[in-house]
């Protein structure tokens, strides 16, 4: 059949015309002739902005080819949108075609036997179909429309831009159509070299008062908050900018966002991001020829979905950062002091009953300056006043708070709360307005929030003046050691420490004075002058943290207090100097004592057994007693001090979250951490948990038993290291061969300690299963070294990072560029050698 004519490759004109007659021909025409093939062909858009073709992402993704759609004139390729995602073609004859019978366009295999994906096959219309094209329009959109049809151009049988993946391009539309049934998102990549469906949405949620959502899975992390007729309830910021212009649109067919270029020669996309909790606008900058990030939302802590709870305005100016709405209550005040703020708040006082029995027994509260609670139990009307909003609202008992939802000129339109009020944050400027039930007896209390603020530090802190003027200390409450039990008003308990009288304890950070050096900067000590000994950490300056989130890190370390911990003594914020003062550790570190055959005999079984049991249960409060989750990602031996007592307590813990770590579960681009102590999922793929931590502790563990070095050990004959010798002693029945020739002709070898030690062996190497999830948590780790409640410990399995050279490998192999982001081997704290 010779009616098919040869697609015109290169050219910027790109269609395909079948012209036939009736669609019945059009059946009859199969296979199709490809329009592309994934042979380096493609086809370009009439201006040649942009280029379909078939593309292989990465170096990981396995050769797998996609057919996806990129800037075409722009070097650094950036694919804004692929269709087979989930269904790669993996060799290299699979070509795009024209499937005539069902009116789609379909990527078929090499053997032309398996169709890879297909676009949705198109209703059909009330007119024939007489000649089908597939066009990438200059917008970025491949379409397939039919050539006769020329009642709407923008009526197309099938659109790429109703199926974005993680980039929306400016005219592209987010949000749903309630004819087509089409609720239009972005999907996050599943990795930079793999396109297929990842973790991360964005989306317009389909609820009566629309507004955007970011999940990473079923899990909300960001709102936007209600539209309001200039735009995001959560973003006043957002408006007219000279780079583009934005609409949402709200009616009964349609609900979504869209944006434009101004100057349509500028190059501007969103993207969600597939490693980060964001959602980016990238621009290309001709200049430097690359991506420049523009904007990136969650702009911070407190877009984050219900960071404060319920009835709590959040402010990231402030300190902390979610307060209490007036006549609302912390609902746990102590997990609240702990800056755990999620439970959020309740009412001081109940609402009357409902329906109320008497006149005037509750009434509202306005509240200003508010990104709208979450809406997706709301009900909304888009012409009441506000005056039958009020009423709307106390003739039902759920209906918690109303306002106007156009607040353009007077406002109009009525918005209903019911149930519980999450997810508020506080702008200084900008903001909107709320009016939430209340009982009568509260209604006098201020119309306005006010967030009366314990001011003195975060105002010094923010105004970065008057420090000096401020004396020794500033203490906002004064806490020590006996009072932490009693809650006050106030939440900073925090003594910030003068750069000068740092300079002056430190001899000017001398060398003389400095004790070690960390990845997160040197440690030098310093006598105050009044006689203090203290140890100050100067953190290097690239935490990437601005300044109100470091003091709230700070803040939350702090409150972390347990024998087994170093304290916190204070903070000392001047300029772009950030450090930690700690108290003193007159013994320093840990690993000046077993890695030292002079002191190592100082430390006998009974001592080696406390600082082990020590640890484990200072590690148990970071992972679960201090309600904070603090997973420390450093933990070794030159990261344990001993007091005079030789008592071991953690030292640089938090230190992560600072430098802009999350906290709990996750996967980071910083690893930090030293070898030998790294956990294998944690070395090669940045994935950290409690689990990582109770790995380095297993390594500590079999050296404080051993007075061996994990790295720089090696067995005589074999590549093993501390482990794999640990674990083949083990199995050999010998394991106490294992212990420190220092502890020989000690107590240590009296039969009572014996059984004792093996049992630590025994932990040691639980703790460092190659599986997490073969790893006991600490809180078992205490148990199984106090005896096991008298049961037998689970034999070990084959540990992980048997072999020495197994890390290494791992690591220059399968993530060299977290290789060099890892902190250098020796870390805080530790000793130069020979001290
Ligand atoms: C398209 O038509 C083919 C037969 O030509 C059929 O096997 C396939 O299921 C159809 N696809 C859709 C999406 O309807
Ligand atoms: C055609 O290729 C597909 C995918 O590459 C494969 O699954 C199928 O078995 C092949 N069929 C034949 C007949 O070779
Ligand atoms: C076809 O439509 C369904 C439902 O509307 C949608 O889930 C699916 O992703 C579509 N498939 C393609 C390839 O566009
Ligand atoms: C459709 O368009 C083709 C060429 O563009 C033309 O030859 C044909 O007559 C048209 N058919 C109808 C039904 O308009
Ligand atoms: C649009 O951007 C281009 C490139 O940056 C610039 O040369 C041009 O003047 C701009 N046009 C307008 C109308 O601003
Ligand atoms: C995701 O964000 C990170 C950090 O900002 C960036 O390096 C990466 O390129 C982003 N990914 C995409 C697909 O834009
Ligand atoms: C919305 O409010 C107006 C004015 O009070 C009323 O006429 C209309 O019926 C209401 N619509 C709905 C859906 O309740
Ligand atoms: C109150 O509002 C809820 C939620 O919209 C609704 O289910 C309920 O029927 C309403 N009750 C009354 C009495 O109108």
């Amino acid at each position: 059949m010779g009616f098919l004519f040869q697609f015109p490759f290169a050219v910027f004109h790109v269609f395909l015309l079948l012209p036939c007659s009736s669609t019945a021909v059009l059946d009859a025409v199969t296979p199709t002739q490809p329009l592309i093939d994934s042979d380096g062909q493609t086809l370009v858009s009439k201006d040649g902005t942009f280029e379909l073709g078939f593309f292989t992402p990465g170096p990981s993704s396995n050769g797998n080819r996609y057919l996806g759609i990129w800037y075409r004139n722009i070097p650094v390729r950036r694919v804004v949108w692929v269709a087979n995602r989930d269904t790669p073609a993996t060799d290299s004859g699979s070509s795009l075609s024209i499937d005539t019978g069902n009116r789609s366009l379909v990527i078929v295999s090499s053997n032309k036997s398996a169709t890879l994906w297909s676009s949705n096959a198109t209703a059909s219309s009330n007119h024939l179909v007489t000649s089908l094209v597939a066009e990438l329009l200059n917008t970025g959109n491949l379409v397939l429309r039919d050539q006769n049809d020329t009642s709407n151009s923008e009526e197309f049988l099938w659109q790429s831009f109703d199926y974005p993946c993680d980039t929306l391009l400016p005219g592209m539309k987010l949000g749903w159509d309630s004819k087509s049934g089409l609720n239009r998102g972005l999907t996050s990549w599943k990795s930079p070299d793999d396109p297929s469906t990842g973790d991360f949405r964005w989306g317009i949620q389909v609820q009566n008062n629309p507004e955007e959502f970011m999940w990473k899975g079923s899990e909300r992390f960001h709102r936007s908050g209600p539209w309001n007729g200039l735009g995001r309830s959560g973003a006043p910021e957002l408006r007219d900018n000279p780079v583009f212009s934005y609409k949402f649109v709200w009616n009964e067919d349609e609900v979504y966002y869209q944006y434009e270029l101004k100057n349509k020669s500028l190059i501007s996309i969103v993207v969600m991001n597939q490693t980060s909790y964001l959602r980016q606008r990238l621009a290309w900058n001709e200049a430097s020829q690359s991506w420049g990030l523009y904007a990136s939302v969650p702009r911070d802590r407190c877009d984050n979905y219900a960071t404060c709870g319920a009835y709590a305005t959040c402010m990231v100016s402030e300190s902390p950062i979610c307060e209490c709405m007036k006549g609302f209550k912390s609902k746990s005040p102590e997990m609240w002091e702990m800056a755990e703020w999620s439970q959020g708040c309740v009412r001081e006082k109940p609402l009357p009953e409902c329906p109320p029995r008497q006149k005037n027994v509750e009434g509202f509260v306005r509240y200003n300056g508010l990104k709208l609670p979450d809406a997706t139990h709301s009900w909304v009307n888009k012409t009441m006043s506000l005056g039958e909003c009020r009423n709307k609202c106390l003739q039902n008992c759920s209906c918690t708070a109303y306002t106007s939802t156009d607040i353009r000129g007077a406002g109009s339109g009525c918005s209903i709360w019911h149930g519980d009020l999450i997810d508020m944050k506080m702008f200084s400027t900008g903001g909107q307005e709320i009016y939430i039930r209340m009982p009568a007896s509260e209604l006098e209390r201020g119309n306005k929030v006010t967030r009366s603020r314990v001011g003195a530090i975060v105002g010094a802190i923010v105004g970065g003046l008057g420090l000096l003027s401020l004396g020794y200390f500033i203490y906002f409450r004064v806490k020590q050691q006996g009072d932490s039990n009693t809650r006050g008003k106030g939440d900073l308990e925090l003594p910030l420490f003068e750069l000068h009288k740092i300079v002056d304890a430190t001899a000017n950070f001398s060398d003389s004075n400095k004790l070690g050096e960390g990845g997160f900067g040197p440690v030098y000590k310093g006598v105050m002058a009044d006689g203090q000994e203290v140890a100050v950490k100067r953190l290097s300056s690239d935490s990437g943290q601005g300044l109100k989130e470091f003091k709230t890190e700070v803040i939350l370390i702090s409150k972390l207090q347990h024998r087994n911990l170093v304290k916190l003594l204070g903070c000392c914020i001047q300029g772009d100097e950030k450090m930690l003062v700690y108290e003193y550790m007159p013994h320093r570190s840990l690993d000046s004592f077993i890695f030292d055959k002079g002191r190592s005999r100082l430390l006998d079984w009974g001592k080696r057994f406390d600082i082990i049991c020590g640890i484990a249960r200072g590690l148990l409060y970071l992972h679960q007693d201090s309600r904070l989750r603090i997973i420390h990602r450093d933990l070794k031996a030159s990261n344990v001090l001993l007091d005079r007592e030789l008592k071991p307590k953690i030292s640089d813990f938090g230190l992560a979250r600072i430098f802009g770590g999350e906290n709990g579960e996750g996967n980071t681009k910083r690893v930090v951490g030293t070898y030998g102590y790294m956990a294998p999922e944690y070395a090669a793929d940045g994935l950290f948990s409690v689990k990582s931590d109770v790995f380095s502790f297993g390594i500590l563990v079999l050296e404080i038993i051993s007075g061996k070095k994990s790295r720089g050990f090696y067995h005589r004959d074999e590549s093993l290291n501390l482990i794999g010798y640990a674990w083949r002693m083990w199995n050999e029945g010998k394991a106490l061969e294992l212990m420190d020739s220092a502890l020989d002709n000690q107590d240590s070898s009296s039969t009572e300690n014996l059984p004792q030690a093996i049992r630590c062996i025994h932990t040691g190497l639980l703790c460092v299963q190659h599986y997490a999830e073969d790893r006991p948590s600490m809180a078992t780790v205490v148990v199984m070294l106090g005896g096991g409640d008298g049961r037998a410990l689970p034999p070990p399995k084959e540990p992980g990072f048997f072999k020495d050279k197994e890390p290494f490998n791992m690591m220059v192999d399968s993530s060299s560029s977290k290789v060099e982001s890892s902190s250098t081997n020796e870390l805080s704290f530790t000793l130069p050698q020979g001290r």
